[in-house]
């Protein structure tokens, strides 16, 4: 859909559907286009500031006075869904200002330093190695979101947490059916069951990890529900987004095999790799907040209660962040992606995502060096606008 000028807003309902997967949406451009800061219109109609411009964008993302607080009527919605739930619940962490986000955040720094992380990467690397074995058993052809691209990052997130290596099935299931399903409730549900239990009664099924240290911390302002509930945020937020990543970062390589060789013939590239490919495909392409107070910006008043939404797509295709934004290219210094987010709440699992990432692209890669995708490019569907941006499925053979 083409955004078009009318009375100072751009109308065309955002967040916009991509045309290619892997390229911003036509409108996101005419939009950037025009300037860093826009008026654009929901699917509802409803206003709300367009982020286009990179300075712009990292001022306001650094900048208390917006808030993340869902339970704000005035908390932009960017589908009906969403918006359904929207006043009445708002997530930990991701859903807090301060000073509570600072006290959450606080609690669950240690478990994502990049010490942490380097320790977890044989792990990593043996799941890659098993889930890639199954693959391969199965036989070609494939459905690379279903086969790959989800059960890796769900089988690293147990490991993370220290939840019992053999419910992971279970886990998985629940997770996909909560991020993606036709009832994310119960899926929710029982998720948050089965991790009281794994508190309670079944705590010598816990192996070490996330969720253990935070139950097993002296009991003091937070809950044991409270700490269930952030444990659900942290696998709700790192769960889809590196399985979008996955998949879609499989798909960019293979329609792009000039590229993906120069990787084959060169595996110290995978690291730089894998931050292009966060940059290039920005896949969290609408990153929304709410202005709790009148903020000036580019000559614009960004009034109290206004919504804001950042294109990240956009952003990301700045030419502050890099020269020729526009080409996929490693060898080349990317500057200050917004790809993980800005400011407080930036991505905490940003380390372990560019560490599954560069581990499970090599491993896949270098085991199935035939590996093409069984239909046409144009075929593979991929998700709406509005949702963290990946592949529907990812058909391939080898
Ligand atoms: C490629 C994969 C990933 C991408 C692109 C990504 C992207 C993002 C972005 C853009 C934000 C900021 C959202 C905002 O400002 O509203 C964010 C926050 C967050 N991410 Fe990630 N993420 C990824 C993987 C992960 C992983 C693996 C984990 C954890 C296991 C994780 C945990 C979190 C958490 C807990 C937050 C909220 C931080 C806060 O509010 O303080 N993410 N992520």
């Amino acid at each position: 859909m083409t955004a078009t000028e009318k009375a100072g807003t751009r109308v065309g309902a955002f967040p916009q559907d991509r045309t290619c997967p892997y390229e911003p949406p036509a409108g996101y451009r005419e939009v950037a286009g025009a300037g860093p800061i826009s008026r654009v219109a929901l699917y509802d109609g409803r206003e709300v500031w367009a982020i286009s411009g990179h300075a712009e964008a990292r001022r306001l993302l650094a900048d208390p006075r917006l808030s993340t607080d869902r339970r704000n009527p005035a908390f932009p919605a960017t589908t009906e869904a969403i918006g359904r739930v929207r006043t009445r619940f708002t997530p930990p962490l991701v859903g807090v200002d301060d000073p509570v986000h600072k006290v959450q955040r606080g609690m669950l720094i240690s478990s994502f330093t990049h010490r942490r992380i380097s320790d977890l990467r044989p792990r990593i690397r043996e799941t890659a190695e098993r889930v890639l074995g199954s693959l391969i058993a199965t036989g070609a052809p494939a459905d690379l979101v279903t086969a790959f691209a989800q059960p890796l990052p769900s089988m690293v997130m147990c490991h993370l947490l220290g939840v019992p290596y053999e419910d992971h099935d279970y886990f998985e299931e629940r997770t996909t059916r909560m991020l993606s399903g036709e009832n994310p409730a119960i899926a929710m549900g029982e998720l948050r069951t089965y991790l009281l239990d794994l508190a309670g009664p079944n705590r010598h099924r816990l192996n070490e990890g996330l969720f253990g240290d935070l139950v097993s911390a002296p009991e003091g302002e937070v809950g044991r529900e409270d700490l269930v509930d952030l444990t659900i945020v942290i696998l709700g937020a790192g769960f889809e987004t590196t399985a979008s990543m996955l998949s879609l970062g499989i798909f960019t390589l293979l329609d792009n095999p000039e590229r993906l060789a120069e990787l084959r013939a060169d595996p110290a590239l995978w690291p730089a790799a894998a931050e292009e490919l966060l940059r290039y495909l920005a896949i969290t392409d609408g990153i929304t907040r709410v202005a709790t107070e009148d903020i000036e910006v580019a000559g614009r008043t960004i009034g109290k209660d206004d919504g804001i939404i950042f294109l990240t797509s956009v952003l990301n295709r700045h030419d502050e962040v890099r020269d020729r934004p526009d080409v996929l290219d490693w060898h080349r210094p990317t500057r200050n992606h917004v790809a993980f987010g800005f400011g407080a709440h930036q991505c905490l699992g940003q380390n372990l995502a560019r560490a599954i990432l560069e581990i499970a692209l090599q491993s896949l890669f270098e085991r199935l060096p035939d590996l093409r995708l069984a239909t046409a490019a144009a075929e593979i569907p991929f998700k709406p606008g509005a949702a963290v941006q990946g592949l529907v499925q990812l058909p391939v053979t080898w």
